[in-house]
């Protein structure tokens, strides 16, 4: 029905009318949605990707506000360069090498958080409609970024050692801009990628001329096993590189952030590419928001040196690795048969698998109603599917809190797995007429 001339129009209306195309699928994320239910203490979350607020380093980032303001008080309030705080980006430089990464500091630009670096890279690599290959399930936040430029996804599936290599030579021959991994831990799944597998990952897109975005935010919270050189290192060594940017053959720009190692709050995170990559994103970055906090950077880089990352590093390791060992203990304790989850060997995530005829959504429904939470599985899947999957947080619970939610679930999960395994009743008999 057509409107009245006088008819009132909803406020924003003016605005609404006039949204770009590529905001059609800019949604808020089902995470963000979630986050929401933490207003509510009745209900355990093992939503969001939150880091333990037992861990955060509180007292030495209020003696580090101090000294900053104490001894930069001018430079921290002021504008500042668009590449970062320059001792910081020396120290990230630092801390890099200390797993293998050997750039300089003109190879880092920071950023406000991964989420900005992968917001620039969408930008700037991006034309509407260009194909971006990722796993599958992948990290929803690169998927937000990404489809605000009008990403099409190409997606290679992911199994206990990460993404499937073997099937990324198909996916690759449909061209895509790049290929989006999380090697480390992967959100949402928990696994790792293996060692052959990443070997083979830099060759074959060598071969194909694909570069990589590598996001490594969890790659320091390992729990068991050995650190895995990551994508950047091994492009690097495939053709052994000059002096001064020893880890760019410039395959691979990696990402990295202090989020899940100090505080996400500092909003401090980073971009690792050549020279003139980084000259690029700076650009892009100022139309953004012209720099990340000085203020939030100086106080990160004088929480973090001295050591203190490292050694903060290895209190979060010990925490995490007792709740994800307390979410494992209470899975095999209370989930029913055919039921399956990933054993991750860090990170902050598992990842559920339901029976066949079991939904995660009227699993996570019934569970929501029961006060604990989780992420359907298809929040994660760019092409659609994940329908039996969800993906659990352990990092953010202490363990008894993880252990009676996780009874919680259980106890929905028995209900609809049991109901999904009933012998259905015969249909009824059609009376003859
Ligand atoms: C894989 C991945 N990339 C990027 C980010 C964004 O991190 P940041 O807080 O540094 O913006 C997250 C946050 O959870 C993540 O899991």
């Amino acid at each position: 029905m057509s409107r009245l001339p006088d008819e009132p129009r909803p406020a924003g209306a003016l605005w609404t009318d006039r949204f770009a195309q590529r905001t059609e699928r800019a949604n808020s994320s089902v995470i963000r949605e979630f986050l929401k239910l933490l207003d509510d203490p009745a209900i355990i979350s093992f939503a969001g990707g939150l880091p333990a607020p037992e861990v955060f380093p509180a007292e030495e980032v209020l003696f580090a506000t101090h000294r900053v303001l104490r001894q930069h008080r001018d430079s921290a309030l002021q504008y500042g360069a668009t590449e970062g705080y320059r001792p910081l980006r020396e120290l990230l430089v630092r801390h890099m090498a200390r797993y293998g990464i050997e750039v300089g500091p003109e190879n880092v630009l920071v950023t406000t958080g991964a989420q900005q670096a992968l917001d620039l890279v969408g930008k700037a690599f991006i034309n509407p409609g260009d194909r971006v290959a990722t796993e599958e399930p992948t990290y929803l936040g690169a998927l937000q970024a990404f489809s605000t430029y009008e990403a099409h996804y190409v997606t290679v599936p992911v199994d206990d050692d990460g993404m499937c290599v073997d099937r990324l030579e198909d996916v690759l021959r449909a061209a895509p801009k790049f290929v989006y991994v999380l090697p480390n831990f992967q959100n949402p799944s928990g696994v790792t990628l293996s060692l052959a597998r990443r070997r083979r990952l830099v060759e074959v897109c060598a071969r194909y001329g694909t570069p990589i975005v590598e996001d490594d935010p969890y790659g320091q919270l390992r729990y068991d096993g050995e650190h895995l050189p990551s994508l950047v290192k091994l492009d690097a060594e495939r053709s052994g590189c000059a002096h001064r940017e020893r880890s760019l053959r410039g395959g691979v720009i990696y990402l990295g952030t202090l989020s899940k190692t100090l505080a996400p709050g500092l909003r401090v995170g980073w971009v690792v590419a050549p020279a003139e990559v980084v000259a690029k994103l700076a650009v892009l970055k100022q139309g953004a928001d012209l720099h990340s906090s000085t203020f939030a950077q100086m106080v990160a880089y004088e929480t973090a040196r001295g050591g203190f990352l490292d050694r903060h590093v290895k209190t979060i390791r010990r925490v995490y690795a007792e709740r994800r060992d307390a979410m494992l203990r209470a899975l095999d304790r209370h989930a029913p048969a055919g039921v399956h989850w990933t054993r991750p060997q860090g990170g902050l995530f598992l990842y559920l698998t339901l029976p066949p005829g079991v939904s995660a959504d009227v699993v996570l429904k019934d569970a929501l109603a029961a006060k604990v939470a989780c992420i359907p599985g298809s929040a994660f899947h760019p092409l659609g599917g994940g329908t039996r999957s969800m993906r659990l947080n352990f990092s953010y619970s202490r363990p008894d809190v993880i252990e009676e939610g996780i009874a919680r679930l259980g106890a929905v999960l028995r209900r609809h797995v049991s109901e999904a395994q009933a012998p259905q009743a015969p249909p009824a008999a059609v009376a003859a007429g």
